[in-house]
């Protein structure tokens, strides 16, 4: 489990643990118990959102597992809807009270548009939301601040109107959906991006082509999936409520030929969409 003892420094020069831990949908019980088993597997990510109504559940799991706050990273995200400076700084101070914490590691926009209208252009109030981001970010309420969901022309819109650039991008992000636009603007502004839904919800782990890969190197194709993240310089947030699935998903001490990087990298697969455009 090497890999959960591994960071990403950001461009801010705060590191960022490789591997993070999805909770996106579970609610309740299912939320609280999954996150109490990847703290108890080794994670130190964890990663959460408004939306997710799990906060409360992932603050009790941090608390019950008397894991030093300060030894984890803990994400949260801004709803999609809420695009003014001033419900975005209370939205802020309801997820902290919510999660019972004082401060955030990570805070992202969720996306650039509410859930009910996916695409429309909000690029006045994501520059308002963002400036409220920067002043959490200036008063040491989250350590690093972020997008998610955000392609090429949103992301501009921050660079040009913000004087932060986003530590973060957290997209869907998979074997199959290299989202290569977004990636080639992050990586030339030094934006980390986070994997989002890096088994394709599970869509990519019965592709046949996937499968034949994993099977090549002993290994399952959830492994692969993660893997394959880590090697493109991304950060893998595999979500599970199975215990088995937790410890294996961050089993990924294996390396990929640049051959076998090369055929990955060729795939299209098509799962669930959660938000991001197809651009490629
Ligand atoms: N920013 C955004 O807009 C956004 C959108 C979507 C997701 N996210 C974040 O990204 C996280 C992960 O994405 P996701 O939940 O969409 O999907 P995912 O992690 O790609 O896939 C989760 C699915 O894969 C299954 N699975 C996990 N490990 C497995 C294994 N080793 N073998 C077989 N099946 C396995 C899980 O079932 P079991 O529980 O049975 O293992 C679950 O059905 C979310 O939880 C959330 O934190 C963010």
């Amino acid at each position: 489990m090497r890999l959960l003892e591994e960071y990403y420094t950001l461009s801010n020069g705060r590191t960022i643990p490789k591997i993070g831990f999805g909770t996106a949908p579970l609610k309740g019980e299912e939320a609280y118990q999954a996150v109490r088993d990847a703290l108890d597997a080794g994670y130190r990510h964890i990663d959460t959102a408004a939306i997710y109504g799990n906060e409360e559940e992932v603050g009790r799991a941090v608390r019950d597992s008397k894991i030093p706050r300060e030894k984890l990273y803990i994400t949260s995200k801004l709803d999609a809807s809420i695009k003014s400076y001033e419900h975005a700084i209370a939205a802020f101070h309801e997820s902290l009270k919510r999660l019972g914490m004082d401060y955030l590691d990570l805070y992202l926009i969720h996306a650039p548009w509410p859930w009910n209208e996916k695409f429309s252009d909000h690029k006045e109030g994501n520059v308002a939301a963002w400036r409220a981001l920067e002043k959490i970010y200036k008063e040491g309420l989250a350590n690093a601040i972020g997008i998610s969901n955000f392609d090429p022309d949103d992301i501009q819109n921050i660079l040009d109107s913000g004087t932060i650039v986003p530590h973060v991008n957290q997209i869907k992000y998979h074997i199959g959906h290299p989202q290569k636009a977004t990636r080639e603007l992050c990586d030339r502004h030094d934006i980390l991006v986070e994997a989002y839904s890096p088994l394709g919800r599970g869509g990519v782990l019965t592709d046949e082509r996937v499968v034949a890969m994993a099977k090549k190197h002993g290994v399952t194709p959830a492994r692969l999936c993660v893997r394959y993240v880590l090697e493109k310089g991304a950060l893998p947030l595999p979500r599970s409520s199975n215990p088995t699935h937790i410890k294996a998903n961050a089993d990924v001490d294996f390396t990929l030929s640049d051959k076998d990087i090369k055929t990955l990298d060729s795939l299209v697969i098509d799962t669930i969409e959660f938000g991001t455009p197809k651009k490629d």
